[in-house]
């Protein structure tokens, strides 16, 4: 058997086979029979090195690494694109070019395609051999990359991709073709690529198109190949020894036949306005597409008017670019500000210079958390690409390098908390530091938010405006402040009527009574939510036995793993903590699980009681815990409101005023009896 004639003819199956996968994307084979033509030619090739053409598709990734770029002339200059930004700067854009046509001009038709963000190539081919291709550069010069280029799987080799096969113009291949492209990287592909870099621990890309420009412009095509690039082509630049193109249409479709990735979003219309109307509509489809695209471009179909109209500056008048306000921009990041939340975790956040994306002024921009930054080494200073993703809000990307301003230094977390000064955590293990000063100003906002909502306290008529109002009135220094606002300290204010004090009084003074699992969670110590809360309570029924567990202790608990239980005793080691909760137990806030209201008979409902002086066989506290169990309210003073004064030895000044307001004074055993102990 004649092995030249197999080697040709398994090229003949790859071509075609992988034509249909990657720019069809539409195989009729399997992928394993695929690959057995491949291993078959590789083998013959092997045992033939003398057959080996630089056409063949093993030879897509073959060049070795370069020194350096070699820069190539272009055939023509590379002009841009005017752009219009709506409508009527399309229509504008028509009635420029109507006014340079003589009157009577027919209208011409329109060729409308996607404008693929990516990286601009020229590919040239002589007598169908792929034998050139180059970045744009600066328009009139770019720079070889051949070899890279020779790896995207879309960019065909040889053309007629494989002489009939394709229904291409009878299998001749011009003598000699310039094309235009944009090579890209699909999303899908981009998502994928970035996160296998992340898993390999590797820089991750900021979009598809720095990528698809980073994996083209390498000296080792080794990376390039190894990079899910594709392409697009758009333009016949030069043509010889094939049909007389007349017009953009022809040219896309000429393209097509050769074998070339032409796109099938692309549109002929003859009537204007449903140019128009099919930009307008395209702007939602966009997002669903899986390469970026920041627009449509429009071009004259006839390429006889395109000449008449020739170009203005470096635009050429017979096209313009339709854009849609961009998703990304670049503009100079001034200053990494770090913002303190309710944990006390700190978050770095980007001081732009204000920019315009999607229609939009940015000024600011979330950074995650200091890894995130260290990761793309984001400095103060540097120019970074934002994104605005519908309604989330903008990031930063990541730094553009090569406009980094000298000077710049890598950025580090502060050591102390931008806010209160005290030193900053990082817990072994985390990605977020932490400012753990409870009366932190910054935190307070958030903690009394937390404090009194829906899964912890449950204060009624409580939000966030009266906790940032109380803070910034300083009539909260900590949680435990909520239950000594006074109504007089109230009332004066803007949109506090007496009913509305009353009510928040009576939601405040309700809120004493929640379980301790709920005062827990809502301490918001890090860690500890509503289970975790309710596991600590089941085990040791109250927060005073928890404020004494040791780490090890808590440690034994199903559920509490070793960082858990740190951070658990570290909260309650501290001073200004322990200070809150004396101040909670003391404004009477139950810390102790009891028998819950709703359990046993509620003789004292509706009662209020002080206690005085030491009792018989009860602490205060169990004393609180007896009253409130039946229904009773204790309070820390003597008014008018009082029901009883429960009074034990050595009473204080409180049995005085009792007896001056006529309240009534029981001992201990007293109590007992209302209950029915
Ligand atoms: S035509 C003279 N068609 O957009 C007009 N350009 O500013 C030549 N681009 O970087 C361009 N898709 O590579 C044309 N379908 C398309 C395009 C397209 C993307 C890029 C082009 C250049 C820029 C033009």
């Amino acid at each position: 058997m004649d092995v030249a004639k197999r080697i040709e003819e398994l090229r003949e199956q790859v071509r075609y086979h992988s034509y249909r996968y990657y720019v069809l994307d539409d195989p009729v084979i399997s992928d394993d029979a695929y690959d057995a033509l491949y291993r078959e030619l590789q083998e013959l090739e092997a045992a033939h090195p003398e057959l080996i053409t630089p056409d063949s598709p093993t030879q897509r990734v073959g060049g070795e690494v370069r020194e350096e770029f070699v820069a190539v002339e272009h055939p023509r200059p590379m002009l841009s694109l005017t752009n219009a930004f709506n409508p009527e700067e399309l229509r504008a854009w028509r009635d420029r070019f109507l006014r340079l046509l003589p009157v009577g001009y027919p209208e011409p038709a329109y060729v409308v395609e996607p404008k693929i963000d990516g990286l601009t190539v020229v590919l040239h081919y002589t007598n169908g051999v792929f034998s050139l291709g180059a970045t744009r550069g600066d328009g009139v010069r770019g720079e070889d990359i051949t070899p890279n280029l020779k790896t995207i799987k879309a960019l065909p080799l040889r053309i007629p991709v494989s002489g009939g096969l394709a229904g291409a113009d009878d299998g001749r291949a011009p003598a000699r073709l310039v094309v235009r492209g944009e090579a890209y990287m699909p999303i899908d592909a981009f998502e994928a690529f970035n996160r296998e870099q992340e898993a390999l621990g590797k820089r991750t890309y900021a979009n598809p198109r720095n990528t698809a420009a980073g994996s083209l412009r390498v000296l080792d095509p080794r990376i390039t190949a190894s990079r899910p690039l594709s392409l697009y082509c758009y333009q016949v630049v030069e043509l010889e020894g094939g049909p007389a193109l007349s017009s953009q249409w022809e040219a896309l479709e000429y393209l097509r036949r050769l074998g070339f990735p032409v796109s099938d979003l692309n549109r002929r219309f003859t009537d204007f306005e449903a140019v128009v109307e099919y930009c307008i509509a395209w702007e939602p489809e966009r997002h669903r597409l899986n390469f970026e695209t920041d627009g449509l471009v429009i071009k004259i179909d006839d390429f006889a008017t395109q000449e008449r109209l020739g170009a203005v500056g470096n635009a050429p008048r017979w096209a313009v670019a339709y854009k849609y306000p961009a998703p990304e921009a670049v503009t100079r990041l001034k200053r990494i500000v770090v913002n303190v939340g309710r944990t006390g975790s700190l978050t770095p956040a980007a001081e732009l210079e204000p920019v315009r994306i999607g229609g939009v002024t940015v000024s600011s921009a979330t950074l995650h958390n200091a890894d995130y930054i260290a990761e793309r080494d984001i400095r103060e200073g540097d120019m970074v690409i934002v994104k605005r993703a519908g309604e989330v809000i903008p990031q930063v990307l990541g730094p553009v390098l090569e406009l980094r301003p000298p000077g710049t230094t890598p950025w580090q977390m502060p050591d102390r908390c931008p806010v209160c000064g005290e030193p900053v955590e990082h817990p072994e293990g985390e990605v977020a530091y932490y400012c753990v000063n409870a009366a932190c100003p910054a935190q307070l906002v958030r903690s009394v938010e937390h404090f009194v909502s829906r899964g912890a306290m449950d204060i009624e008529g409580f939000g966030i405006r009266q906790a940032e109002l109380f803070v910034e009135l300083g009539l909260l220094h900590d949680v435990a402040d909520i239950y000594y606002l006074r109504p007089e300290q109230l009332l004066p204010l803007e949109g506090f009527g007496e009913k509305k004090v009353a009510n928040l009084m009576a939601a405040i003074e309700a809120s004493k009574d929640r379980h301790p699992a709920r005062l827990l969670t809502a301490l918001g110590i890090r860690g500890v939510g509503e289970t975790v809360a309710e596991t600590l309570i089941d085990a040791f029924g109250s927060l005073e036995a928890l404020t004494d567990a040791s780490r090890e202790e808590l440690q034994q608990i199903p559920g509490i793993g070793p960082k858990l239980a740190e951070s658990i005793a570290d909260w309650f080691s501290r001073e200004t903590n322990r200070r809150v909760l004396d101040k909670l137990k003391a404004a009477g806030v139950r810390t102790q699980v009891g028998p819950g209201k709703a359990v046993g008979p509620q003789p004292l409902a509706g009662l209020t009681f002080v206690i005085t002086g030491t009792l018989p066989t009860m602490s205060r506290e169990q004393a609180t815990e007896l009253i409130q169990a039946h229904g009773g309210k204790v309070t820390g003073s003597v008014s008018s409101k009082t029901n009883y004064l429960v009074v034990g030895e050595n009473p204080g000044s409180k049995l005085e005023k009792a007896q001056k307001l006529g309240v009534r004074v029981i001992d201990e055993a007293t109590l007992r009896q209302m209950v029915g102990e």
